[in-house]
């Protein structure tokens, strides 16, 4: 049988990790793209015996010329791509008046142009063949947002926005799409979220694993997705902490944003203020 394509983007850490060594297991093609060349180097040489395969394609995916390349060199290549994994994400913690602007536009070009660049370039050869998933990942922030994580959340909230409208436009030609609302994990998002000011080796550890105490391992939330690969459902709760978090932030927004401004306030405020 035909192995299936797929592409999972931000693949040399965390989530997208995680998906990728999974798909791979699960026999499918698996193009992997991220910035650090030897992570997903690493990556290969760690599914070598699965039934599938890694290939790799490292990048810049802020950069339009690249992700036209991308595309186009997985669509020539294997003549179709059966899976989008649109997982690439970065957010900055801080007050939106100290973010610096080249962050402030970095979350955005990645966060949001970079994943709606990607589906757009995918889903003419995904239409032509009547079937295709288009996966993105965007967060619990896009129902609850946090503080000092405006922009982030921004970004959050257009994946999730973005994917809905999507899903409408794309009923009836084969295509469909999900969108994934994963609470906090412990992977090296948060240690790019943010730095404990002067803080550097063990503390800064320390500092990121106190924020991420009671959060779930990134792989748990893969297995879910993958689990979920051709799920026809919009909506991609993928572990307990999410389904909870889902509800009761949506049924619940006065408790949500009554905890937002106090508890949720401070504990970035002592983050910020390097008082963890
Ligand atoms: N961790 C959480 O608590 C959490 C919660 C909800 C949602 N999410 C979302 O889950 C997704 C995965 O995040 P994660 O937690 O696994 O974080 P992560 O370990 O930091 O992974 C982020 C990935 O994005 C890639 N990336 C960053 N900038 C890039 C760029 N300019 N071009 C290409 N690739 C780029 C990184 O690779 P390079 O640095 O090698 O480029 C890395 O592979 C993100 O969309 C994030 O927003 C995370």
């Amino acid at each position: 049988m035909e192995k299936k394509v797929s592409l999972v983007t931000g693949a040399s850490s965390g989530l997208g990790k995680d998906i990728a060594t999974l798909l791979s297991k699960k026999g499918l093609i698996v193009y992997i793209t991220a910035r650090r060349k030897e992570e997903l180097e690493k990556l290969k040489k760690e599914c070598t015996k699965d039934k599938g395969e890694i290939k790799i394609i490292p990048g810049d995916l802020t950069n339009e010329t690249f992700r036209i390349n991308l595309i186009s060199e997985i669509l020539k290549k294997e003549g179709k791509i059966d899976y989008l994994i649109n997982n690439a994400g970065y957010g900055k913690l801080g007050a939106l008046d100290k973010i610096d602007f080249k962050d402030l536009k970095g979350m955005i070009d990645l966060d949001v142009i970079a994943l709606q660049h990607l589906c757009a370039l995918t889903l003419p050869s995904m239409k032509k063949q009547k079937s295709g998933k288009i996966i993105n990942i965007s967060s619990i922030a896009a129902i609850q947002p946090p503080p000092y994580f405006a922009t982030y959340n921004s970004a959050k909230y257009a994946v999730h926005g973005f994917t809905r409208s999507l899903s409408y436009e794309l009923k009836g030609t084969g295509v469909s799409t999900s969108t994934v609302f994963p609470a906090r994990m412990k992977t090296p998002f948060w240690a790019i979220a943010f730095k404990c000011k002067s803080l550097t080796g063990e503390e800064q550890k320390t500092c990121v694993q106190k924020w991420t105490a009671g959060s779930s391992q990134s792989m748990p939330v893969a297995k879910h997705i993958v689990k979920k690969l051709d799920s026809k459902k919009l909506i991609i709760l993928p572990n307990t902490l999410s389904i909870i978090a889902y509800y009761f932030f949506r049924h619940f927004r006065f408790i949500g944003n009554y905890f937002m401004k106090t508890k949720a306030k401070k504990d970035a405020e002592k983050v910020l203020e390097n008082q963890v």
